[in-house]
């Protein structure tokens, strides 16, 4: 079976084909980051107008490199939601006129499950397996007993690792987006900047707001104080901080929940040091992190999400052309 992902949550316009799930033929992604730099965040209707003028190119791309005639295509699969509604919309409603058209079905999938399954692109799963979801949005801890069946465990009670990254990067004039800056720049530094241990209220739960919080005020009251911060020193300390709360909170859910596979999903798991802190706890364990490139929002792991969703549970009702989309918005 041939499948056609789209991907359009949040800035990147995104298509892709596979084969039953596995073999990637194509992937394009066009990231929109230059365009929202200089706001220093993602403006929602500037993404929707781009995906607008983007996607129908995108998807003759993906067709074009994957080397398929759009009647080869048997199955469309398209991100539904959390992300922001003019940008899903785009990608819900190509993916709904390109499946009318050529009478063949579409599902929807939810951005979480298409990082999950990023996981799955070169590799096999095993059940129950345990993820670690990480992105700009999200941070939680996920079990699936078996294919496309998601039990949330555990989430943040505030702000996504992610955000807290970018938030961070901010405060110290770093740029946009934060997490790949500050992830750079930590290699230079070393973390002796103290930081608290963060321990959060729930057994499998995070919390982010309160390491951020304490970065801002470090930053104010150094800079008030007139003395020099040092940049690569802050970052190197706030990200093993960041970073231990994952490691910690992952261990013991794994453990307690008796997984056989352990996976890290999001932007974020293309953290360095993250990708080296998870190689280090689970190394007697199966475990698996996504090549960098589909760490962040690609239509590959939204294609690879969407087979097994079809292959399970068939045509989505509510996805056809009469249907009014389902989006899902958290
Ligand atoms: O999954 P994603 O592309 O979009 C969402 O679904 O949110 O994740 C984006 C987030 C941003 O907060 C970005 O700063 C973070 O992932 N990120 C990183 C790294 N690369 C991206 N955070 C830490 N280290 C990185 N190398
Ligand atoms: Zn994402």
């Amino acid at each position: 079976m041939k499948v056609l992902a789209i991907e359009t949550s949040c800035d990147e316009t995104s298509a892709s084909v596979n084969i039953d799930g596995k073999r990637i033929l194509s992937n394009i992604v066009h990231s929109q980051i230059d365009l929202h730099r200089a706001f220093g965040g993602v403006v929602p209707e500037i993404a929707s107008r781009e995906h607008i003028k983007r996607i129908t190119v995108i998807i003759e791309k993906a067709l074009e490199e994957a080397g398929t005639a759009k009647e080869e295509i048997d199955l469309v699969t398209v991100t539904k939601g959390p992300g922001l509604i003019g940008s899903l919309l785009v990608g819900v409603n190509a993916a709904k006129a390109f499946a009318f058209a050529r009478g063949i079905p579409v599902v929807g999938v939810h951005h979480l499950a298409g990082h999950i399954y990023a996981n799955g692109i070169d590799h096999e799963l095993r059940f129950p397996l345990l993820a670690l979801v990480v992105s700009g949005g999200h941070t939680e801890l996920v079990l699936m007993k078996d294919h496309y069946r998601f039990e949330k465990i555990g989430e943040t009670a505030d702000d996504a690792v992610g955000e807290a990254y970018d938030k961070v990067a901010r405060v110290l004039s770093l740029g946009y987006p934060g997490g790949p800056i500050i992830d750079r720049l930590a290699k230079e530094g070393e973390p002796t900047y103290p930081m608290p241990r963060i321990t959060p209220a729930d057994d499998y739960g995070f919390s982010y707001s309160g390491l951020k919080s304490h970065v801002i005020n470090l930053i104010h009251k150094l800079e008030s104080r007139h003395e020099k911060i040092r940049p690569a020193d802050m970052a190197a300390s706030f990200q093993k901080a960041a970073v231990a709360q994952l490691i910690d909170q992952s261990r013991k859910a794994f453990r307690d929940h008796d997984a056989k596979m352990f996976v890290v999903a999001g932007g974020v798991a293309a953290n360095s040091h993250l990708r080296e802190r998870v190689e280090e706890t689970f190394r007697d364990t199966p475990h698996i992190m996504p090549a960098i490139d589909y760490c962040t929002d690609n239509a590959a792991m939204v294609g690879v999400a969407g087979y097994h969703r079809y292959r399970l549970f068939g045509e989505e009702e509510g996805m056809g052309m009469n249907g009014h989309s389902r989006l899902e918005l958290v």
